[in-house]
């Protein structure tokens, strides 16, 4: 008898070969790593000699990367997209150490091979009209894919701003590549950066005026940061963070309940507006 683990890897192959957006299965090579601190590695991803150039990505994708070397991490794992550099042809990926899967991926270094599935999402952040404000709050690793979203946001000529929480001032990632690109406001629970608390108690939100927001962080974060928008009557969208298997709308595993019933947030998100989540109903 076919272990139905094989049936559910030819459905996925077939859901990437046929899906309308084009998504691409390669390897890519680590050029650089650095450890960030004990829980966080940032690595840098080129392509292969004579491989192809980077597919476009927009903000608020994903990749998911095959992790080799364990029978317990069959599974693809999900990973934001931290940056792109297409000029150097780069793509940046920020790594949590979460479980074994994420333990072998901060043990590659540089001149490994990484296999990608990408890119995954069928949507991104919004980007704002021109005469609105917008803020990007990010905590803990939910950072990473603001990062790529600011710098697009740069290079359209608007200068973002950005809220960034953390536990302490050493768990705040990236902090001076914000800075090189917007105006960057710190809360850290411990007070050791920035104003002492959470995001949403940051006196940002009393003094500035913003239309539109993006959240990205753990689930309980967004949701209060949600209940901030809904406040200050600002658009709001986060990225869920949904557990994730297949990452191309096969195995129903990232499902959430939205306004319109039950969508895969992989393939319909990860960004959604929370005006279509069931979250502050
Ligand atoms: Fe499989 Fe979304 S991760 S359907």
């Amino acid at each position: 008898m076919r272990f139905p683990f094989y049936d559910y890897l030819f459905l996925c192959k077939f859901v990437i070969k046929y899906s309308q957006m084009k998504k691409f299965v390669r390897d890519m090579l680590v050029s650089d790593k650095v450890k960030l601190n004990d829980n966080h590695v940032l690595i840098t991803l080129t392509n292969v000699p004579g491989g192809d150039v980077l597919p476009e990505m927009v903000p608020g994708q994903f990749v998911q990367v095959l992790v080799e070397g364990s029978p317990d991490t069959f599974l693809r794992r999900p990973i934001s997209i931290n940056d792109v550099d297409y000029e150097k042809q780069e793509l940046s990926l920020l790594i949590q150490k979460k479980g074994k899967g994420t333990e072998c991926l901060m043990s590659l270094s540089a001149g490994d091979k990484l296999n990608l599935v990408f890119p995954l999402g069928g949507r991104g952040f919004t980007f704002p009209a021109a005469d609105e404000r917008i803020l990007l709050v990010g905590g803990g690793v939910g950072v990473a894919p603001l990062l790529f979203f600011g710098r697009e946001l740069r290079r359209r000529g608007a200068v973002p701003t950005f809220l960034l929480g953390a536990k302490s001032a050493d768990m705040l990632l990236e902090r001076g590549k914000f800075e090189a690109i917007g105006n960057v406001y710190i809360t850290t629970e411990d007070g050791s950066a920035g104003e002492m608390g959470f995001v949403t108690q940051h006196s940002l939100f009393e003094k500035e005026t913003f239309q539109r927001m993006v959240v990205c962080g753990p689930a309980p974060m967004m949701k209060a940061v949600a209940g901030v928008a809904q406040k200050y009557g600002i658009e709001c969208e986060v990225s869920l963070e949904n557990m994730m298997a297949c990452g191309v709308g096969a195995c129903l595993c990232c499902v959430e309940k939205n306004t319109r019933g039950n969508v895969c947030v992989c393939q319909d998100g990860p960004v959604f507006n929370i005006n279509e989540l069931t979250w502050l109903n």
